[in-house]
């Protein structure tokens, strides 16, 4: 086991934000994350998981080892005609694993494609986009316990996975590291084809016409015109979560604010866009000590160079701040923050 001490992580975090850790591991193997927990536990050192560094903000230096996931493999469990099960190790990439998934001709996972980041963090946040979340795919989870090493399977009613939601961000926070995911997909395409943005790319074309693979290139497409790509202009995507509002709170704001686009959820809520609230208080390309808003999108804080987490959580709050003084909403940041602020 290969031991860095006082680790930069400025290039293991798609904000590019300056940060140390007090020792890093590269995991390629679960003989190797067995070996780094019995000495993290020895050392009675705390343990963070790392994978791509897309979703967490360094506020600070962080005084845990950090384990980096890059355990690789995918393998068929078994394939019935109808439904193929699949283990994927936690470090695979997770749009290589989408297009591959595609050329295989097992489908489902389209409209998830271009999110960065690793397989393995995946589940953590139950990651979505264009009308389709990982949860309905997800069959099970596979980890170690970081102060045991122990193994453990959670069924996918075990992760409780919502919007941007799992069990492992509440009860089970801190506790596992993820090995392998298993993932059941259908052999015919099903194509969900409602989210705006992409229903709009494809009005063109009849719903015959599309195959799982025009979905991919069109989600891959929007992607690439909105959203900046972090290794040009560092950033986590969406910084706060989308607000999801009771009915009646959403039909006052939108009385009051008759611009304010209104999303109806399965669960008889409403979501609406935080890009929406954020834009309207007048950030949208605001900049300041070396970070902003990009002038895109609201919802994507970007470091410009300023390297330090602290300014833009800065930032952040005084968005928030306007944000909740506009509409009486309060924005919960998205990524998970690690260094001073949060231990
Ligand atoms: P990291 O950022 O390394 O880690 C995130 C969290 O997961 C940390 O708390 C970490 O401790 C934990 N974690 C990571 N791996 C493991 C593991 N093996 N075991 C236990 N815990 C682990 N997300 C979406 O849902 N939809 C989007 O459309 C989307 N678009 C994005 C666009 C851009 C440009 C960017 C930069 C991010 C976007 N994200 C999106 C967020 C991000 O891609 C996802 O959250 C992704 O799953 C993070 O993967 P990662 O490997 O980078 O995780
Ligand atoms: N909008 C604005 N101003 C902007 C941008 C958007 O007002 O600058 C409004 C528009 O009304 C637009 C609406 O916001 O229709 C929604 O915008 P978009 O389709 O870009 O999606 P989003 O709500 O900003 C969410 C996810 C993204 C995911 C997309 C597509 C969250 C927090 N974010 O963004 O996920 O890719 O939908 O499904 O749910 C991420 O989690 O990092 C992420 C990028």
């Amino acid at each position: 086991m290969q031991i860095t001490s006082d680790a930069s992580l400025q290039t293991r975090n798609t904000l590019a934000l300056c940060a140390h850790s007090r020792a890093l591991v590269s995991i390629e193997s679960e003989n190797a994350l067995r070996e780094a927990l019995a000495w993290a536990r020895a050392n009675s050192t705390a343990v963070t998981v790392l994978g791509h560094g897309s979703n967490v903000v360094f506020a600070g230096d962080l005084s845990s080892m950090v384990l980096v996931q890059a355990t690789r493999g995918r393998h068929c469990l078994d394939d019935d005609g109808s439904h193929v099960r699949l283990r994927v190790a936690a470090g695979e990439n997770w749009h290589h694993l989408v297009e591959w998934t595609l050329s295989e001709g097992y489908f489902g996972l389209e409209n998830l494609a271009l999110i960065p980041g690793t397989v393995g963090a995946a589940p953590i946040q139950n990651i979505g986009a264009y009308g389709v979340e990982l949860g309905p795919f997800m069959e099970a989870v596979h980890a170690l316990r970081i102060d045991s090493g122990e193994a453990v399977t959670l069924s996918s009613e075990q992760c409780e996975f919502g919007y941007r939601d799992s069990v492992f961000k509440h009860r089970l926070r801190d506790q596992l590291v993820i090995t392998a995911v298993d993932l059941r997909l259908p052999r015919v395409a099903r194509l969900q084809l409602g989210y705006p943005a992409l229903a709009s790319a494809l009005a063109l074309r009849s719903e015959q016409e599309i195959s799982a693979r025009d979905v991919f290139e069109t989600v891959v497409s929007i992607r690439r015109s909105k959203l900046p790509d972090p290794a040009a202009i560092p950033n986590a995507g969406s910084f706060f979560k989308n607000p999801v509002l009771q009915k009646q709170q959403a039909a006052r704001l939108k009385a009051q604010f008759p611009d304010l686009p209104v999303y109806p959820q399965a669960d008889g809520r409403d979501k609406i866009p935080a890009a929406w609230l954020i834009e309207y208080c007048g950030w949208k390309g605001h900049r300041e000590n070396g970070v902003g808003v990009h002038p895109d999108h609201a919802l994507v804080l970007v470091n410009y160079g300023g390297d330090s987490g602290a300014c833009l959580l800065q930032l952040a709050d005084r968005i928030a701040v306007t944000v909740r003084d506009t509409f009486g909403i309060t924005l919960e940041i998205e990524p998970r923050v690690y260094g001073q602020c949060n231990g």
